[in-house]
């Protein structure tokens, strides 16, 4: 079974992509055959700085090994660094009706944005597919908000199929009802273009100041507090078991302890968390080289699944002559 999915490096990485993404990729890799990459022109969509996008996609790169990413075990690699999905985009595009793509809620939540309509933002579904459909993936597994453009890849991969013969695999989406979306320190959904996120690998300073502007009420010390609505417990449950989840809970209902030490708390309790990864995390951003090493080795292994795809693809629709 191929799984695959992707992420966009336009910004830091956050809890919820480490909670909504990262963890359950590291975990695919040993019951399937994982195929992971970093959706770096995606992500020019929505940035437009080419020394950040090149600092974010590295980064990425690091975060994923750092947690756990094993090269070995998976494909894992930069979108960029295999220029046949472009070349499957375009053919695709000739499968895609305007309707299609004019009906995505995410083209039309970006615009109502105020974001610029170009055309990398309204066929955005259609690289999208092209990710999905290269390799042939049985199951996708992304966010609530990525559904639409599954259903849009098996759209077009049917469409395909239909004239000329089976050559693309119809990719199922996963969508994982039980991790929750994380919240952010506002409680709306932790998200990079809501200013509201608690970032990866953050030194010290950094990290407690993020902590601590988590948004709480203004219960006195003295109260009970409700586990349910605050901010700051719908994060630290993410790191604690069902006993230790039960535990807080309890001390929230009997009053007596104050926000500032939970925050204190849930501080330690990410600090640890990451703790061990830090160090390998470190010394793979001190060699630069060797991360990009590793992706093109990963880059070469999705060119061999690429290849067949593309080989197929091209022989059908007669760029072969
Ligand atoms: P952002 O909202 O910060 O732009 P993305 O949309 O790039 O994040 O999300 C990348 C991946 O991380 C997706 O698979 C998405 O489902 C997951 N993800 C992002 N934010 C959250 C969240 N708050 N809770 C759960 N999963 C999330
Ligand atoms: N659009 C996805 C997101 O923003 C990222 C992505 C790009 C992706 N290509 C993909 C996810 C292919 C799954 C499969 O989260």
């Amino acid at each position: 079974m191929r799984v695959l999915s992707g992420i966009q490096p336009s910004g830091s990485l956050h809890l919820g992509n480490y909670f909504g993404m990262m963890k359950k990729m590291i975990e695919y890799q040993e019951r399937a055959d994982l195929f992971c990459f970093i959706a770096n022109y995606h992500a020019m969509t929505s940035l437009r700085n080419g020394k950040m996008l090149a600092q974010g996609t590295l980064e990425a790169a690091a975060n994923f090994l750092a947690m756990g990413m094993d090269p070995e075990k998976s494909t894992f690699w930069v979108q960029s660094d295999l220029p046949e999905v472009q070349e499957l985009t375009w053919v695709l595009s000739n499968f895609t009706p305007m309707g299609l793509l004019e009906r995505c809620h995410s083209y039309k939540d970006k615009v109502a944005k105020g974001i610029a309509a170009n055309h990398g933002l309204f066929a955005y579904p259609v690289l999208m597919s092209a990710d999905i459909l290269m390799f042939q993936s049985n199951i996708v597994p992304v966010g609530k908000d990525q559904k639409q453009h599954v259903e849009v890849t098996r759209d077009i991969a049917i469409r395909f199929n239909n004239e000329y013969g089976e050559v693309f695999t119809l990719p199922e989406p996963e969508i994982d009802e039980e991790v929750a979306t994380v919240p952010g320190l506002d409680g709306q959904k932790m998200s990079k273009s809501y200013g509201n996120t608690i970032d990866l690998f953050l030194d010290d300073k950094a990290l407690r100041k993020q902590i601590m502007r988590i948004v709480t009420d203004a219960t006195p010390v003295a109260e009970p507090k409700d586990p349910d609505r605050c901010n700051v417990f719908q994060i630290y449950r993410l790191f604690l078991d069902k006993e230790q989840q039960d535990a807080l809970r309890r001390r929230y209902l009997a009053g007596g302890m104050g926000y500032a030490e939970v925050k204190e708390e849930l501080y330690e309790t990410v600090r640890a968390f990451f703790a061990p990864f830090t160090e390998r995390r470190r010394e793979l951003m001190a060699d630069r080289e060797g991360i990009r090493r590793t992706l093109a080795q990963g880059a070469e292994k999705a060119r061999y699944v690429a290849r067949k795809t593309m080989g197929k693809v091209k022989k059908k629709v007669g760029v072969i002559y």
